[in-house]
Parts: C-alpha cells; structure tokens; sequence
C-alpha cells in the first residue's frame, strides 16, 4: 500500500511516479537484493550500515535502533529486510498508520522475540500515544500496559525482549525530535546516479531473463528519475516493447522507442510535466507566472502541479519557484528546444521563443 497517496492529490497512475503502483509489489519481492553486498549504491549508507551490524554481531547484541529516510522507492523496505537478513533475525513488518492506539502497539512489542527487527514504515504516521509508549520500548525495553479506565486506571510494567526497531520515513522532518534522537543510526538515502542505476536495471533484468545492452541499460537509467523502483518499472514496460516489436533484447534503440510510446522523455519527463514546462514557457515566456494561472493552462488542478509536476522540475533544475511565480530556467528552454526571448520589456510579457526543431520526445 502508498501511504503517501492520502496526502497527494488524485492523480492518475504514473509510469514514473516513485509510488509503488499496480502489479510492483509483487515484482518488486522478486527483485529485492537480499544482503547488503547484492544491494547497489548508497555507498556511504551501505558501509555504515556493515558497521553497525557487523559490531552488534561480534559482541553477540541486538543492532541498535536504525532510521532509514529518503524519498518512496530508494530502497527503505529492502534495506531493513537486508538488515534482517545479516543479523539472522526474523523481521516483523508493520506501519504507523495501521497502529492506532497504544494497545496496538503494545500487543505487537509483547510478542516479538529476542533480537527481533521490528519494522516500522511510515513511522511518522503514528499516533502520539503510541509514540510515547515507542519511546520507552526502544529506550529501556518496557512497556507500561494501562489497564482499566478513568481513576480505577493501573499501569503494568511489562519487560520487552530486546529488539530492533527499523523505521522508515519519506518525511524525517515531521518526525519529533525525542524520537528521531532514540535511533542509534540514521541513514539518509539519497537519489542514485545513472550509473547506480544502469547496474539496478543490469541485475533486474538478469533475474527477470531479458537480454540488455549496457545501452539499453543507460538509456533506461537516464529516464529513471534517480529512482530503482521507476528503473525497475520502466525496464518492464521496455521489455514488454521488445518482446513484441523485437527480438525481445534491449538495445537504447528499443528502450527509447519503447518510452516514447509510454511518454517518459530523455530526463524522465512524462506528458504532465512536459505540459506543465510547455505553457510556462510557450504561453507564458517563461514566466514568472502564478501557480493558479499555470494550472489552468494546463487544465489540472493547482494541487497536481504543485505536488505531482513541480517537485522533479525543481529537482531538476528546470523550474524554479519565487515570490514572484514560476520561472522556467535555461535548462528548461534547453530541454524543450526552445530559444529564450533575448529580453523581457520592462514590466510586459516576454515573447514567447522560437520553436527548435527538437522533437516532443527526441533522446
Ligand atoms: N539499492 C538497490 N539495489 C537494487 N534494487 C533496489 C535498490 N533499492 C531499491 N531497489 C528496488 O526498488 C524497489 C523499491 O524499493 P523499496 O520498496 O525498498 O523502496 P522504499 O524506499 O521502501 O519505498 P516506499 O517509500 O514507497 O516504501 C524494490 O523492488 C527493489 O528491488
Ligand atoms: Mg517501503
């Protein structure tokens, strides 16, 4: 399940949205590397995370409580099966939104064994009471258990075997402070680089037996968004393209074939984003323009540009959000094929650029 998807405006599914969507869940077990050695980049996480767990094994102890942060699909649910998996323990999986209550919680810390992992997704979901109940579980392993109601009210001291606890979080930020600072270990996750992901989509594509070109790799890595659930993804759809249209083996030709028919541009861009891109800089000179005048000359809501379209522009350096409204960068022109107007006149609209010869979804 998304969680995130209760915050983020109705959008319909996208091939490059980071959310685990459709039939990825049950890829997505099929293609979990299962140790640390078989899990691609994060590298500074990565010898950490060997660190931690290769020192509590030695002196026979439970690892300390992990924190794992980043955006959806880098790799948070993989890494706290792996850490499992290198500490020999069983993991027990639940999320912030499932626990309601405190009792919730205590009746999953009670059961868990010695040297259990207990992962928490969406830790920052919780509710408060549960949260203050997590913080002595991980801090002491107790648990006061409240029994009865009003004054007649006792609390129960309960021993917890110790454990440990892996949370994720797409959002660290919203996490309270008390409680971020009982993590022995926060490991950040970062978006990978092409090359990181060239080597996701080479091992993929091995277990899923499909023949790639180191080509058709890249071409695939360069659309991914720095994100393996979206290389993963789209190295299925590609496969899907060769395997009809071809001989089934991925070359850059087919894999950029393949996403022009999906409409995933050479950056990684999809229909909206590119919509969103067109009008700033075709209807609007490339701003500055009002969020609300944007939405309605792509025709969506403001909510779906602002938090579906706008994030990945920005992190891509080709839309940049001022007091004054949207403005495309240089890199947006670019990436269009547009030319830029040369000057705005003071105070008027700038006039739109000149239409390059660029195709809409040209590699
Ligand atoms: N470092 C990696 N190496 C290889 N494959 C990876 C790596 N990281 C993630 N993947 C692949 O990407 C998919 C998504 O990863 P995962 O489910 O762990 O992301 P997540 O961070 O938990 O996302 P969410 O925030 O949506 O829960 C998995 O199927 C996994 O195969
Ligand atoms: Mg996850």
């Amino acid at each position: 399940m998304n969680w995130d998807d209760e915050t983020a405006p109705a959008a319909e599914e996208r091939i490059v949205g980071a959310a685990a969507e459709g039939d990825d869940q049950a890829v997505e077990a099929a293609l979990r590397p299962k140790d640390l050695a078989e899990f691609v980049g994060q590298e500074k996480v990565r010898q950490q995370l060997d660190l931690v767990l290769k020192a509590a094994r030695q002196r026979g102890a439970t690892a300390d409580h992990v924190l794992l942060s980043g955006a959806p699909g880098l790799g948070k649910t993989t890494l706290s099966m792996i850490i499992a998996a290198e500490m020999n323990a069983p993991i027990r999986i639940t999320s912030g939104p499932a626990i309601q209550h405190a009792g919730d919680l205590a009746a999953i810390l009670s059961s868990l064994q010695e040297g259990e992992i207990l992962f928490l997704d969406e830790i920052h979901r919780m509710s408060r009471p549960a949260e203050e109940m997590l913080y002595m579980a991980m801090e002491d392993f107790r648990v006061d258990v409240i029994v009865g109601k009003g004054p007649g009210a006792t609390a129960i001291p309960l021993e917890l075997p110790p454990f440990t606890l892996v949370g994720a979080t797409t959002r660290a930020g919203l996490l309270p402070p008390p409680l971020r600072d009982r993590f022995g270990f926060t490991a950040h996750m970062e978006f990978y680089d092409p090359a990181e992901l060239q080597r996701v989509i080479h091992r993929s594509a091995g277990l899923l037996d499909v023949e790639i070109d180191p080509d058709g790799a890249a071409e695939i890595a360069g659309r991914s968004r720095g994100t393996p659930r979206i290389a993963n993804r789209l190295l299925r759809r590609v496969r899907d393209y060769a395997q009809v249209r071809a001989d089934g083996r991925i070359t850059r030709e087919i894999a950029a074939a393949a996403l022009r028919v999906y409409e995933v541009d050479s950056r990684g861009l999809d229909r909206l984003d590119r919509a969103v891109l067109e009008a700033l800089l075709k209807l609007f000179g490339g701003g500055p323009v009002g969020l609300s005048t944007l939405a309605v000359a792509v025709g969506e809501e403001r909510e779906t540009v602002e938090e579906v379209a706008e994030p990945f522009l920005v992190r891509e350096g080709l839309l940049a959000r001022t007091p004054r409204g949207r403005v495309a960068t240089p890199a947006a022109w670019a990436h269009l094929g547009l030319v830029p107007p040369q000057a705005a006149p003071p105070g008027g609209a700038a006039r739109p650029g000149a239409t390059g010869q660029q195709g809409l979804f040209g590699t």
